[in-house]
Parts: structure tokens; C-alpha cells; sequence
């Protein structure tokens, strides 16, 4: 297929594979090596390039997708014989050594520093926990890009390697050209494909998509992208709730006012998932449709009594997300529907929200058991209904209705939630795998409801009532 784009400052037209990796497309066609293929996975950095002055990750983006983008690789970083502000600073610092992982390192920070120009310590350390370094050590870099407002000026010795990119090339040396690629603009653009090509599917962030496309998990004869489709964007609110579109990516519910104020315990899961690229490309319905037991929003979207909005040229119909997941990588969806929206109704009142995962690493950790909390506690300390959803520890959201009425009507204490923990060992069968034995799991999402009454406090910091004697 023909994809036009600015790389570097310069307009190029290509004529390559649309399945084509983006990081394939830059290295082995434009001999844009800077950008480097560590993991492939999206779990290391190393192939950070900026897309529209936003940082996102070369393994798990689309030749297709670059389409009218504006792209800028390391190589095209430095400008008028002058090295950018980022990277005289890793180099003055000595936040360099090897070199493998700089390239990721410095644009990831350019993008911070265009949002931020002046970011605290932990806002940096946030910003590049996608990025990882195995030789030089965090500390240097860190103070590199803190220190990036000030760097001295230094020379640019090295030819500019995008004067040697030519404005049209063709390339697929490797790709599929038998398996098109399709980016619409419109829902109604989107039923034709979809009827045209019956094997197709659908990608939106890629994030999961792209990494079993990549281990031969799937092989579908056609890929549609729904990123440009505007009807999938967008969150709103009214009387009744909040109206999130499929393709609302984790980092933009992150920065909604809207979920933060009406559903904590949904913001607090998603900045746990993956890692700021991930969640800069990875869309709430690409998380969804995963099915994924792991999968971070399922248990705050069934304890906020979330539904789901499909759509197909036949209309549209609605279902609550526990009845829509089915089981690992199962939904109800049918052919030729998509998902384009969540609904979540208002909240009843103030409630207590709260989600919490546990992983094998603080960073980047799939979870080993989660649990998301909604709990309405009266003004006295008494718990009027309580909302429980474990992820992670059965083939879907578990839900134990037993436990959420054993705890309506008793008062919000350590005790009251010690009496029903022993339900939590004997209703739940979770699977032993490669990342934790069943009975850890157990243990794991007893101890989280168990915490509940620790964390009420920090959550509640308003709390106008009072927690009967021994309370919390
Ligand atoms: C390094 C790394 C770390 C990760 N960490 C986490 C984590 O901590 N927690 C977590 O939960 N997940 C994690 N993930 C998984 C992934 O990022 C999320 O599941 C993400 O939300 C998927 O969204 P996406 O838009 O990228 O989906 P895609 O990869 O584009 O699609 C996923 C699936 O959904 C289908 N699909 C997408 N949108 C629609 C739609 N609107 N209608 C119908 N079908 C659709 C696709 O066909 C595909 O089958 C991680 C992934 C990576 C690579
Ligand atoms: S190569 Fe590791 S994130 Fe892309
Ligand atoms: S400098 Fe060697 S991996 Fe970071």
C-alpha cells in the first residue's frame, strides 16, 4: 500500500506492506537504525520514536498507521548542527553508557518535556518506568533530563542521517502484502470492510493485538485500525452516567476530571496497566474485548455495574459487562459487531472506591490478583452494600455475592471483614500458572479484602461519620 508521511521534517511517499512493524519499516528499509528492537513486545523502550510530537513504541505501531503522521526518529532529533537539549544533557551527565536503550530514553523525555518543561523527580521517573536501561542506572538519566532545561550548547559532528532518506521508496521486503490494511474514518466505512473482508480484524491501540500477531497467535486475513473512527472517541457525561467510546485510550481516561471524580476505583486500575506508552496507545475496548482474567478495568467496570454498547449495520444493543465476558479471551460480541462504547451509571451517592493489584514487579506487572472495591458506608459506619470484584484469580471477574451480602449491614470494621475472609478461600478456585501457585492467589485476594479497612481512611479523607467503637 502507498503511505505518505513526514519523517524528520521531510515528506516522504512509500510504497511497503500496511502489516509492516513500524520499527522494520525505519530500520531495514530506511536504514533509521536509532530506533532499536529490544523486545518486541512493547516491554522495553528501546524503539521509541515520536508520532505527532507524542512518544509511542515502533514494535507494536503499523506501517499503515503512519499514514499523514508526523514522525521524528532520534536521527531527526538535533537540528541546525546542534544537538537537542535532551541529548547534550544525557551526554553532559554521563547518563550514556552502551547506548541501546538512549535513543527511547531521550525522546520519551522530549515528549515529557514538551508537556512539562519542568518536572518533578517522580514525574520523571514515571515517565520513562516503560524505558529500560541495563547498564548505566537510572539515577544519571534521571538527573539528565531533570537537568535538560539547561544543558551546554554542543556541536552536531555527525552527518544528519535523514539528508540520506530519498522521498519515495519502495520497500516490503518482509510483511504481508496478502493481508491488507484498512485505517476508515467512519463507522459507515467500517460495516463495508467489515462485509467485504469476513476474516478481518479489528485493532485499535494494537497492544495486544500486534504481540500475537507477532507469536503466530493469530493470522486474520485483513486488519482494520479504528483509531480515526471519531464515533469511538470521546468521554461524556449526563444525568444518567458516563458514555466512554471503545477507543478512549487508558491515558486519556487518566486524564479525564470526569472519571477521576465519578470513578476512582476505575483511574486507580488504569494507572496501574503497563506502562505510559502502553497506556498512551491501548484503548479501554481493546482491554475489554482481551477478556483478559488479568485484564486491569474488568473488575472496577463490573462493580461500577458498567455496560457495554455494540454496534453492527443491524443497530444497536446493550449488555452488562458480567454478562458480556464469557471467559479467557471469550465475549459475547457476534460476528460483524464491534464494541463502541461503556456505559457507567452515576454512582449511588459517595461511595468508597478503591482498586489494588498485586504483581511479581511494581512496574509493568500483570497482575497475580487484583480486587476493586465499591462500598457505601453510612454516616454511623455501617456498610450499606458492599461491591467486590476480584481479577486474576478465575477465567473471568469474580464476583461473590455471599461475601457483598455478609458484609451489607455490618459496621466497616477489621473484624467484619476478618468474619468473612474464610468464604474468600473456600469460594475461590483460581489456577496455578508460571507467575503464581493457586493457593498464593487465595492468600493473595484474601489479604486484599482484608486491607480495605486500612486504606478507608486515605480513600475517605472527608468522611463526615463515625466508625462505630473499633472501627477503623
Ligand atoms: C508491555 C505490555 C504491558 C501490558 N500491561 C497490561 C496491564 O498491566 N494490564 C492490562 O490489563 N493489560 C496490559 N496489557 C495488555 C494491553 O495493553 C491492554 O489489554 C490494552 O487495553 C489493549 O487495548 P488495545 O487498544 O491495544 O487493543 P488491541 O491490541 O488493538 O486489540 C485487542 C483485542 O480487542 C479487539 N478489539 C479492540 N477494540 C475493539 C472494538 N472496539 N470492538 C471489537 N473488538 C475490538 C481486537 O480485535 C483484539 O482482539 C499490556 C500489554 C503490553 C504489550
Ligand atoms: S522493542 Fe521493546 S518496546 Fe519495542
Ligand atoms: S545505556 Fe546501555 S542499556 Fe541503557
Amino acid at each position: 500500500m502507498k503511505i505518505a508521511f513526514e519523517l524528520n521534517g521531510k515528506d516522504i511517499c512509500l510504497e511497503t506492506a500496511g502489516d509492516r512493524r513500524a520499527v522494520d519499516l525505519l530500520r531495514e528499509d530506511l536504514n533509521l537504525t536509532g530506533a532499536k528492537e529490544g523486545c518486541g513486545t512493547g516491554e522495553c523502550g528501546a524503539c521509541t520514536i515520536l508520532v505527532d510530537g507524542r512518544s509511542q513504541l515502533s514494535c507494536l505501531m503499523l506501517a499503515a498507521q503512519l499514514s499523514g503522521r508526523k514522525v521524528v526518529t532520534i536521527e531527526g532529533l538535533a537540528t541546525a548542527g546542534t544537538l537537542h537539549p535532551v541529548q547534550a544533557s544525557f551526554a553532559a551527565n554521563g547518563a550514556v553508557q552502551c547506548g541501546f536503550c538512549t535513543p527511547g530514553m531521550v525522546l520519551t523525555a522530549v515528549d515529557l518535556l514538551e508537556r512539562h518543561p519542568h518536572p518533578g523527580r517522580q514525574e520523571v521517573i514515571a515517565a520513562i518506568s516503560g524505558n529500560l536501561c541495563r547498564c548505566t542506572g537510572y539515577k544519571k538519566i534521571v538527573e539528565a533530563i531533570e537537568r535538560a532545561g539547561q544543558p551546554p550548547a554542543m556541536e552536531l559532528s555527525i552527518q544528519r542521517e535523514i539528508d540520506r532518506i530519498p522521498s519515495a521508496v519502495s520497500t516490503g521486503s518482509t510483511g504481508s502484502p496478502e493481508r491488507p490494511v484498512f485505517v476508515p474514518e467512519s463507522l459507515g466505512d467500517l460495516w463495508r470492510l467489515l462485509s467485504d473482508h469476513p476474516g478481518a480484524q479489528v485493532l485499535a491501540g494494537g497492544t495486544d493485538l500486534l504481540v500475537w500477531l507477532r507469536n503466530g497467535r493469530i493470522n486474520p486475513s485483513a486488519l482494520i485500525c479504528l483509531e480515526r473512527i471519531e464515533a469511538l472517541q470521546g468521554i461524556s457525561e449526563s444525568d444518567d452516567g458516563v458514555r466512554i467510546g471503545a477507543g478512549v485510550t487508558h491515558e486519556t481516561l487518566l486524564e479525564s476530571p470526569v472519571i477521576g471524580r465519578l470513578f476512582p476505583v476505575l483511574a486507580q486500575a488504569v494507572k496501574t496497566l503497563g506502562s505510559p506508552h502502553i497506556r498512551r496507545t491501548g484503548t479501554l475496548g481493546g482491554n475489554i474485548m482481551t477478556a483478559s482474567p488479568a485484564a486491569d478495568t474488568l473488575p472496577p467496570l463490573s462493580v461500577l455495574g458498567a455496560s457495554v454498547e455494540l454496534q453492527s449495520p443491524q443497530g444497536i444493543r446493550c449488555l452488562p459487562v458480567d454478562t458480556f465476558l464469557a471467559g479467557p479471551g471469550r465475549t459475547a460480541l457476534l460476528p460483524g459487531e464491534i464494541l463502541v462504547a461503556v456505559r457507567i451509571p452515576r454512582p449511588a451517592g459517595i461511595t468508597f472506591q478503591y482498586f489494588e493489584k498485586v504483581g511479581l514487579r511494581e512496574a509493568m506487572a500483570c497482575a497475580v490478583a487484583s480486587l476493586a472495591a465499591v462500598l457505601k458506608v453510612s454516616d454511623s459506619g455501617i456498610i450499606e452494600f458492599a461491591r467486590l470484584a476480584w481479577g486474576s484469580v478465575g477465567p473471568t471477574v469474580v464476583r461473590l455475592p455471599e461475601i457483598e451480602s455478609a458484609l451489607a449491614g455490618r459496621p466497616f470494621t477489621r473484624e467484619t471483614f476478618q468474619a468473612v475472609v474464610p468464604l474468600v478461600g473456600r469460594r475461590l478456585s483460581p489456577i496455578n500458572d508460571v507467575r503464581a501457585s493457586a493457593a498464593y492467589r487465595r492468600l493473595v485476594a484474601a489479604n486484599l479484602l482484608l486491607r480495605l479497612p486500612a486504606v478507608f481512611p486515605s480513600c475517605m479523607p472527608g468522611f463526615a461519620g463515625q466508625f462505630p467503637e473499633g472501627g477503623t
